[in-house]
């Protein structure tokens, strides 16, 4: 069932894009009320097809799996757990945690002036996918002596959202 709907919002990203240059009227939205009572298979095409920008929608669908069928709406939500200590936005301030643009391909631990851990600080690994989907797993386990004091995200289609949305949304460069 999420495989399915995670498809259709593939196929919407892709009815975005084609509709790219276009008029902008809300074809899900004009389709729900010429229906009138919609059926359900109409509602669930119109609640599968969140407003995503054309280009994000572009880069969701380049992201290596599992992150291309990534939920972004959902990623979003699931990044609240993570917005009261990290900002995400270029240039964005390092608050209880750093900033995280540009983590994917970035040497864990080396965010300018910002005061890590020592063992975050020698870890030596770079991040990807991979890798912060093992630290929002088990945040202590992953790296024992590290001071981010958060619990992580049980659930993995959660942590597989949360990724993709940050992909799409740190500066991750198409492809990667
Ligand atoms: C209570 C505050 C807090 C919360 C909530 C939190 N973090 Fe952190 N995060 C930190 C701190 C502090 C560090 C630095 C840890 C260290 O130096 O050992 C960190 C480090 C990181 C790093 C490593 C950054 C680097 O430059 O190597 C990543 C990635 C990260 N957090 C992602 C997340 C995500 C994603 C979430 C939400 C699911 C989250 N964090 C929630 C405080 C937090």
């Amino acid at each position: 069932m999420r495989r399915v709907a995670s498809g259709l919002v593939i196929v919407s990203a892709a009815a975005v894009l084609a509709a790219c240059g276009q008029s902008a009227a809300p074809e899900g939205g004009a389709a729900a009320t010429t229906s009138g009572a919609a059926t359900p298979a109409a509602t669930a095409t119109a609640t599968a097809a969140p407003a995503i920008d054309p280009e994000k929608a572009a880069l969701l669908a380049s992201l290596p799996a599992p992150y291309n069928t990534g939920d972004l709406e959902n990623g979003q939500k699931q990044f609240q757990l993570c917005r009261s200590c990290h900002t995400i936005t270029e240039g964005g301030a390092n608050m209880t945690g750093p900033n995280l643009y540009g983590i994917f391909g970035r040497t864990a631990g080396t965010v300018e002036k910002f005061r890590y851990s020592e063992p975050l600080k020698a870890a030596g690994f770079v991040w990807d996918g991979g890798k912060l989907d093992q630290w929002l797993a088990d945040p202590r386990g992953f790296l024992p002596g590290n001071r981010m004091s958060f619990m992580g995200v049980k659930d993995a289609k959660n942590r597989i959202d949360l990724i993709a949305y940050l992909k799409v949304e740190t500066g991750h460069k198409p492809g990667g």
